[in-house]
């Protein structure tokens, strides 16, 4: 298998079966040193699955994977010291404080660095004094984090990071994600937010029913970016002066509701609006689903 440094998760036709179901299909994917991944897809696309083969939790039915350079089965216990993991489900110890777990844990591997373990409650806002059972989800996920990053790993492995944190915290969590990339340590996450991958993330894997559809660098995937229109307005509505313009595809109308596709400057489509009297204007960002289509094709789907 190939093991170059660059090359911090290496899978070659990753297979998981349940069943019948398959929940990962030949997945082949490369994740460079230095990068953050996200690896986007819906519910039940398998990305659990992917991070669960990865970290040896669950064994593939096919396939196989070198992460940092060592076989993700064979040497898993190596491996583990140096991956930060946050699983999707976490189950701490309700008992425990937030201090107590990070030195328990700490205490599992070469001891805590408890000046980094501080500096990192005082950005994420969390209270490490705080008994498990009497933290909120969103706390929770914070000692997560906290323990997943403490030993400063090599590569984070992490479930839905940012599920259940408020928008201040999860930006604090993409400068924290810049600053491992920056060290050149890894970050291999999973999404089904679109936005959020797209704020923190270099490339994006996209996940559908167990197959890995596509990846591509953000700045990439950007470049076909449209947005949904919806225009409300009183009076006269006249969907045909958009219908020409450039960058405007699937023109509707109902009830004096307009809505449209718009790719690229928004200028034209403005302009065309101001020939109306426009109660209310909304700006939506494309579903997952939507983007991928454009990108793909739908011959590309089945
Ligand atoms: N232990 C299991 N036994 C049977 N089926 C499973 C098991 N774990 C996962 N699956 C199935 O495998 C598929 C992939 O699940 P997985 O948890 O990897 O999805 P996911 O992409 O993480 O979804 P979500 O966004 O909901 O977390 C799903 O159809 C799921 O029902
Ligand atoms: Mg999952």
């Amino acid at each position: 298998m190939r093991s170059s440094p660059d090359i911090v998760i290496h899978t070659e036709r990753l297979t998981k079966r349940y069943g019948k179901l398959l929940a990962l299909d030949n997945l082949n994917l490369d994740v460079q040193r230095g990068e953050i991944f996200g690896y986007l897809g819906p519910n039940g696309a398998g990305k659990t699955t992917t991070i669960r083969l990865l970290l040896d939790f669950i064994r593939p039915t096919g396939g196989k994977s070198t992460v940092l350079g060592l076989d993700a089965q064979a040497q898993s216990v190596a491996l583990h010291r140096n991956i930060g993991n946050l699983p999707g489900e976490l189950s701490l110890w309700n008992q425990m404080t937030g201090w107590e777990v990070v030195r328990y844990l700490g205490g599992l591997r070469n001891g805590v660095d408890e000046r980094y373990v501080s500096e990192l409650a005082v950005r994420l806002e969390m209270d490490m004094t705080r008994k498990v059972k009497a933290c909120s989800s969103g706390m929770k996920r914070k000692l997560g984090l906290i323990q997943a990053l403490m030993h400063k790993p090599e590569l984070l492995i992490l479930d839905e990071p940012t599920n259940g944190l408020d928008p201040l915290v999860q930006q604090t969590f993409h400068k924290l994600m810049r600053e491992v990339a920056a060290e050149g340590r890894t970050v291999f996450m999973s999404s089904h937010n679109l936005p959020e991958v797209e704020a923190t993330c270099d490339r994006v894997g996209i996940l559908r029913e167990g197959r890995l559809r596509a990846v591509e660098r953000i700045s990439d995937l950007k470049q076909v970016r449209f947005r949904w229109m919806t225009l409300r307005v009183s009076g006269q509505a006249d969907p045909t002066r958009f219908e020409t313009l450039p960058g405007v595809s699937d023109v509707t109308h109902h009830n004096g509701t307009i809505r449209l596709r718009v790719t690229g400057e928004l200028d034209p489509v403005i302009k065309a609006a101001a020939q109306h009297h426009v109660v209310d204007m909304a700006y939506e960002e494309p579903t997952l689903e939507e983007i991928f289509l454009e990108y793909y094709g739908e011959d590309k789907q089945s």
